[in-house]
């Protein structure tokens, strides 16, 4: 990864933050975005100051605009884009399809699934110039089965798995790789809220909610962001290049049953 830039959305949290730190240590030069100014620019800070160079912006990943003001930001600065990982993300309240608020299911499809659409629309042209790159999007385990109560949620992340299919079969000829990470439960503030969202939806205490999640999971646990964060390194790296149009599982084995 040593000086490849690394566009990563959602950067301020969670598996953002965390593949942040990992591609710095590996010499990446990043490009780091979220909604979030000050988490955003507390860790371009931190990053800044172990010795990696970073380009940081707040944008909405849902504003077309911004999207592609960033990668002009990108090629101003760095001049060329390798990777880029479409990870920002919401989570959903737990809530039956039918009591669903058709406003709701608009916010969590425009930033999980319009955010990494507009993000690949606008990624993809500088890749091409180049004659290569690497497009990973963050899904979920809920983008390959059903998941009661969030439907909202499954309908983007299976769009999300979508677009990354199609992409891949459009721009393999173009040296471009594209792949989707379908994560279950790991431990982010994203999955915290969605727990706590859990335990007044079953009407259980934070503890009982958690222990009724992590038996659903064969291993037993929920991820850390660095089992997470080490399947995003290895899906971009240079010498996994054969691989492309995949949404792989990265589950402790949910979707395995
Ligand atoms: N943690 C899990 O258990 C889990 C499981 C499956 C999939 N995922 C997916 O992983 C990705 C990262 O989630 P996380 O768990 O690290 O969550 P997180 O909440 O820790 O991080 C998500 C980041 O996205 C940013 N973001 C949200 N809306 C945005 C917007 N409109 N524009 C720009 N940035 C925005 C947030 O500010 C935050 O920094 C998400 O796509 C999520 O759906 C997470």
């Amino acid at each position: 990864m040593a000086e490849r830039v690394v566009l990563i959305t959602g950067a301020a949290s969670g598996f953002g933050a965390g593949a942040a730190q990992a591609f710095a240590a590996q010499g990446a030069r990043l490009v780091l975005c979220d909604i979030d100014e000050q988490g955003l620019i507390g860790l371009a800070e931190t990053l800044r100051d172990s010795g990696a160079q970073v380009l940081a912006r707040r944008i909405d990943v849902t504003d077309e605009t911004a999207q592609s003001a960033l990668i002009a930001a990108t090629l101003a600065h760095f001049g060329q884009l390798d990777v880029a990982i479409n990870n920002a993300g919401l989570g959903q309240p737990f809530t039956p399809l039918s009591k669903t608020e058709a406003k709701d299911f608009d916010r969590i499809v425009a930033v999980n699934a319009r955010g990494v659409f507009l993000g690949m629309k606008h990624q993809i042209p500088p890749m091409q110039a180049a004659g290569s790159g690497v497009i990973l999007n963050i899904a979920s385990a809920a983008g390959l089965t059903g998941a009661g109560h969030l439907a909202a949620y499954a309908a983007a992340k299976h769009a999300v798995v979508g677009l990354t299919r199609a992409a891949a079969d459009e721009l393999a000829r173009h040296n471009i790789r594209v792949n989707a990470l379908c994560p279950a439960f790991a431990e982010t503030p994203l999955f915290a809220e969605m727990a706590d969202r859990f335990a007044s939806h079953t009407g259980e205490d934070a503890a009982q909610s958690r222990s009724r999640i992590t038996a659903r999971v064969p291993m037993g646990r929920v991820a850390t962001v660095a089992e997470v964060v080490q399947a995003m390194l290895w899906t971009c790296d240079p010498a996994n290049s054969f691989m492309t149009g995949q949404a792989l599982a990265i589950d402790g084995g949910l979707t395995a049953i």
